[in-house]
């Protein structure tokens, strides 16, 4: 079952399939929210989002973790208007702020070929947090190219493209209160 409000969106994108209600994306993130809250009792963390993708989940997250936390954004290339990836990863924003002293822990909308993590990983180790990990809403198995250690994972999915809750296709579909597979 979904929401009334997911209803209403679907009835107007025919193209969407629902994969992951808005409650069920909302209660997820709460938990998770309260596990890192309990993991980083004595060390509030710096949250990194990925730009653009992770921002509405950043967005929940970070008001699920009643710590004294930060954050701060990257943003990296994405695949531009494909579905599939390139392979290339640019740095198209760095850090504000130097995080040698900070426990950082790298939030991310979706570990799929893990390029993208085991790049951003590597430049953030080099400037030598405390500590440094990650926590990803989604993770697609089937198309991993790379492994990297994930601390937190909201769900893992079939090897479907989705859209929604920040993840697009074509800058659309961000705004999405939902995960959807698009059907194209
Ligand atoms: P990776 O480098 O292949 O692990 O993918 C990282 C980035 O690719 C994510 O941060 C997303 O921006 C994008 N991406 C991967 N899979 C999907 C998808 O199914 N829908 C939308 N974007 C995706």
């Amino acid at each position: 079952m979904h929401s009334m409000d997911d209803a209403l969106w679907l009835q107007r994108f025919p193209e969407l399939e629902l994969l992951i209600p808005s409650h069920e994306l909302q209660e997820r993130v709460a938990a998770l929210g309260a596990q890192i809250a309990r993991d980083y009792a004595n060390c509030p963390p710096l949250l990194v989002g990925v730009l653009k993708g992770s921002l509405l989940f950043m967005a929940d997250l970070l008001r699920a973790i009643p710590l004294r936390v930060s954050y701060d954004l990257v943003a990296v290339s994405s695949y531009g208007a494909e579905t599939a990836s390139t392979g290339q990863v640019r740095l198209l924003k760095d850090l504000d702020s130097p995080i040698e002293n900070r426990h950082v822990l790298v939030v991310e909308d979706i570990y799929d070929t893990g390029l993208t993590l085991s790049y951003l990983l590597e430049l953030l180790q080099q400037r030598e947090p405390l500590s440094l990990r990650v926590c990803t809403l989604l993770s697609k198995p089937a198309r991993r190219q790379v492994s990297v250690p994930i601390a937190y994972c909201g769900f893992e999915i079939a090897d479907r493209f989705v859209v929604g809750y920040g993840l697009d296709y074509a800058e659309q579909y961000r705004n999405l209160p939902f995960i959807a597979a698009l059907n194209q």
